[in-house]
């Protein structure tokens, strides 16, 4: 496609994986259990975005959309340091808003289109995705409602990012299975309106420690690689 670009995550490994790294125009899901990185990544995309295309950025400025409250600026200004931008700068970078329920996610998003172009955003993070929709609208008597407003908001994030030419990157959580009797007892949330909404889907899962291993699921485009990173003080590091 025409124009496309790629924000590097940072990662060697985690960018080869991907074929250059978080794409625009694409919606990129990372989903996986909690404290697998998620969010971590979120937060260095946030800091990678601003880097110069050299290195791996596109000189420009990243929308924060934090469902669950769990940004956190000193994390940034220790990415920040180590990828040599100012942390106060790389701050002010990062327009940050707080969700307080699924509406008012998707009023975020809708408003923030006034202003991509005049504030130079070239990523937008909803960290996370589908956490407000599921305590909002719970059980099967809610859940055609749920997944018709994902759709709808999902549908918003597709367009802003073509339009705009931006990246997308949104968590999702994994829900157990436990009917399941083999195979991965772990499924993403969102069901198909997710499924087909991500244009790439990064799954994250837990090794040794630090370690982590990501993994790119339901593309026929992508080769059954795995690539294994770390998380540290300086941020996700190969
Ligand atoms: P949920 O939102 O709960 O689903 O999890 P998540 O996938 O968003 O996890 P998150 O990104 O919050 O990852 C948390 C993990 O990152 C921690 O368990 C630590 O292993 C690691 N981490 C966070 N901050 C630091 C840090 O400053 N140094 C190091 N070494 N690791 C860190
Ligand atoms: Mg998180």
């Amino acid at each position: 496609r025409r124009s496309v670009k790629y924000i590097s995550t940072g990662v060697k490994a985690l960018d080869e994986l991907l074929g250059g790294g978080i794409e625009t125009r694409a919606i990129t899901e990372l989903v996986g259990e909690f404290g697998v990185g998620k969010t971590q990544l979120c937060h260095q995309l946030a800091v990678m975005v601003q880097l110069p295309e050299d290195k791996g950025g596109l000189r420009g400025k990243a929308l924060y959309v934090d469902t669950e409250n769990t940004f956190r600026p000193e994390r940034v200004v220790q990415i920040a340091k180590y990828r040599g931008l100012d942390p106060q700068e790389a701050l002010r970078n990062i327009l940050y808003a707080r969700a307080y329920n699924s509406d008012h996610q998707m009023i975020i998003v809708d408003e923030a289109k006034k202003i991509i172009d005049s504030e130079g955003i070239r990523l937008i993070v909803i960290d996370s995705l589908v956490a407000h929709f599921r305590a909002e609208y719970p059980g099967r008597e809610n859940l055609a409602e749920r997944q018709q407003k994902l759709n709808h908001f999902i549908g918003q994030l597709l367009r802003i990012a073509d339009l705009y030419n931006i990246a997308v990157v949104f968590t999702n959580q994994v829900i157990a299975q436990p009917d399941v009797f083999f195979g991965n007892p772990q499924k993403p949330a969102g069901g198909n309106v997710v499924a087909h909404g991500a244009t790439y889907r990064l799954w994250l899962r837990k090794s040794k420690e630090n370690t982590r291993i990501a993994k790119i699921f339901d593309s026929p485009m992508h080769p059954e690689k795995e690539a294994l990173f770390r998380i540290a003080e300086e941020g996700l590091l190969d």
